[in-house]
């Protein structure tokens, strides 16, 4: 195996092998493994791991490239400390979804697809996360908060920003 720029640890090879193992071939591990891959990095996938990813599956770049571009759960640039992600589709919209996104651009001062200038918050706005009877609902990292109101979000940013001071 090529040893690049960029490869896992031996602890999480080991654990790359376990996930291997519970597949018929290599390659349909792909997303999990992507998934591993960002959990390492601090949340998104430097350049170099599109590459180590398709060795370690043993298929083409250009396949790995295709996943990563398709789902937006895959990130190519840093995400702030805490990523929030929005769900503005129409269950989520009729439930104030919406308004959720525009508050949390007010509140932290970006827009969605930005980063706060001190690195803490990135916004994203995402269609269906599969939890439209909990709307509206923010994923903050891997944290799902259902039927948020406002005033929650505001305590939220405020002991957030009050943990870092
Ligand atoms: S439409 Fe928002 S979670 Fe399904």
């Amino acid at each position: 195996m090529r040893l690049g720029t960029v490869r896992f640890s031996e602890a999480v090879l080991k654990e790359v092998e376990a996930l291997f193992a519970r597949y018929p071939v290599k390659v349909n591990a792909l997303l999990p493994l992507l998934h591993m891959a960002q959990r390492e990095n601090g949340g998104w996938l430097q350049p170099g791991w599109d590459s180590y990813i398709a060795e370690l599956c043993g298929t083409t770049l250009n396949h790995v490239r295709g996943v990563i571009t398709f789902y937006n759960m895959y990130r190519t640039s840093a995400p702030g400390k805490y990523h929030i992600m929005v769900c503005t589709c129409l269950p989520c919209g009729l439930c104030g979804g919406a308004e959720v996104m525009e508050h949390l651009e007010k509140r932290l001062g970006i827009h969605a697809g930005e980063t706060t200038g001190d690195g803490m918050f990135s916004l994203e706005e995402v269609q269906c996360l599969a939890a439209c009877d909990q709307a509206p609902l923010m994923v903050v990292n891997e944290d799902m908060q259902k039927r948020i109101t406002l005033e929650q979000i505001d305590r939220w940013v405020e002991d957030t920003r009050a943990k870092k001071a």
